[in-house]
């Protein structure tokens, strides 16, 4: 039998090597569940339009179901042979329903089939992410519980800047997962699916056969919309680079969270004990625990930026309409998918065994230096000192310390007022711990973002 969709008008064989260059089944047939949805409701709408006999329908939807009822088991195998899954799923329902498969691909083209597969797959995984991303920030939720009001150092140009809460820190990545859900979701109000496009100047069915037969799906339904540009849907992956786009931020923020604690848990920092079912050994270096979980992360956000960037450059130059360099889209966008949803699992799991060294940490808020600002936003509030005088006057005391290697605390009172008349130790002993530093801002207040879960 021959496996391909078309070949009426060649006469000669196709060329082995470049059959198998082509084919795309070897990672489309994981659209199969989707093709057999485009299949179903092809067939509701071809026997509305009564093209179909009763019989006919009723042998090709019983093919189809036999068909989804495997995949759905785990049980289907593609066909390595065919070039792709739309003719590795035409050919099954032949063998099945016989004569009547002859007619599943009447007024319907494989452009219009490989969009809407594709689109429910994205809606698919979209559910999949959002749910994964959601238990992530509870954990990131929960993490800030366990260490309410416990203090952290806050760093600008990796060098350390002020004292924090750990709240603070750990939720501003939940912040930005948080604008990330926001993306999915509207990403995921935004998406139209439709129908019906032929190879690209449209079909002669009435959308209303394809809109009643759309009715059995809720899913689909909630979708569906009114085709207004045939060649337009057979032509555009925006959805793809969108849903791309998506992925490479929350990639980007889950390479940050990763950086931050590899940094962190280094024996230079050591504020962070990483848990250890996610760290491997040395086969040489008895003594190493390395973050390899977090360095896959940090890696792989070459290879999720690459797909966005893959899809981008593969879509650039394409004249209307469909064009078969759009078969290569699929690759990296499964890539991100799988890399995300594997990321975001393993994440949520190492955040909740995640633990601080405290001692390190209270070691860290002696350093004097992460105070420099509030005691120069002290003489700013309080004794009404310009800021410019204020920030030259803690630069100079600063120096001293430095300089003379004496902590500024020890400093004697008939000294710290030779820089600025109204400082003494007594003041530089309110100002120079984490308490007030973490109490004096009013802006920051460490609030669990609302999720308004999908
Ligand atoms: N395998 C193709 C793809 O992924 C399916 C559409 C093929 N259409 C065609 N006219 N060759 O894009």
């Amino acid at each position: 039998m021959d496996k391909k969709m078309w070949g009426g008008r060649f006469k000669k064989e196709i060329d082995k090597d470049f059959f198998e260059f082509q084919k795309s089944i070897n990672y489309d047939h994981k659209l199969a569940e989707y093709d057999v949805y485009h299949s179903l409701i092809h067939v509701g709408a071809l026997a509305a339009a009564e093209i179909l006999s009763k019989d006919e329908e009723d042998a090709l939807v019983g093919a189809l179901r036999e068909i989804l009822s495997q995949i759905k088991k785990g049980k289907f195998k593609f066909d390595p042979e065919c070039e792709d899954i739309h003719s590795d799923i035409q050919n099954k329902v032949k063998e099945k329903a016989g004569k009547a498969a002859l007619k599943l691909h009447t007024l319907r083209s494989r452009n219009d089939q490989v969009v809407f597969d594709e689109k429910m797959y994205v809606l698919t995984q979209y559910i999949e992410t959002i749910k994964l991303l959601s238990n992530l920030l509870e954990e990131i939720f929960k993490k800030s519980q366990d260490y309410e009001k416990r203090y952290f150092i806050g760093y600008t140009h990796t060098q350390r800047a002020q004292v924090v809460y750990f709240s603070d820190y750990i939720l501003a990545y939940g912040q930005m997962l948080m604008r990330d859900y926001d993306r999915l979701v509207k990403f995921e109000e935004g998406l139209k699916i439709h129908i019906g496009a032929g190879a690209l100047a449209g079909s002669p069915l009435s959308p209303d056969y394809y809109r009643r037969a759309i009715s059995i799906s809720g899913v689909i339904r909630k979708h569906f919309g009114e085709l207004s540009s045939p060649m337009d849907h057979v032509s555009s992956r925006d959805f793809v680079i969108e849903f791309l786009s998506i992925l490479a931020i929350i990639q980007m923020h889950l390479s940050r969270m990763s950086e931050d604690m590899i940094m962190y848990s280094t024996r230079e920092f050591d504020y962070l004990d990483l848990p250890e079912e996610f760290c491997t050994g040395s086969s040489l270096m008895p003594h190493k625990k390395n973050a390899d979980f977090l360095e896959l992360v940090r890696g792989s956000t070459g290879k999720v930026y690459g797909s966005l960037f893959s899809v981008l450059t593969t879509m650039k130059g394409l004249p209307l309409a469909y064009n078969r360099d759009m078969q290569l889209d699929k690759e990296p966008l499964f890539a991100s998918v799988e890399t995300v949803k594997d990321e975001l699992t393993i994440m949520a799991k190492f955040i909740k065994k995640l633990k601080l060294k405290k001692d390190n940490i209270d070691n860290a808020l002696k350093d004097e230096h992460l105070y420099a600002t509030e005691i120069a936003e002290f003489l700013v509030m309080k004794k009404g000192v310009a800021f410019k005088d204020a920030h030259d006057i803690v630069g100079k005391l600063i120096r001293h310390s430095e300089e003379k290697k004496v902590k500024i605390q020890n400093i004697s009172d008939k000294l710290l007022s030779t820089f600025h008349k109204d400082l003494n130790k007594k003041i530089l002993t309110k100002v120079m711990n984490p308490k007030y530093a973490v109490l004096s801002k009013k802006t920051a207040k460490s609030k669990i973002p609302k999720l308004k879960l999908h």
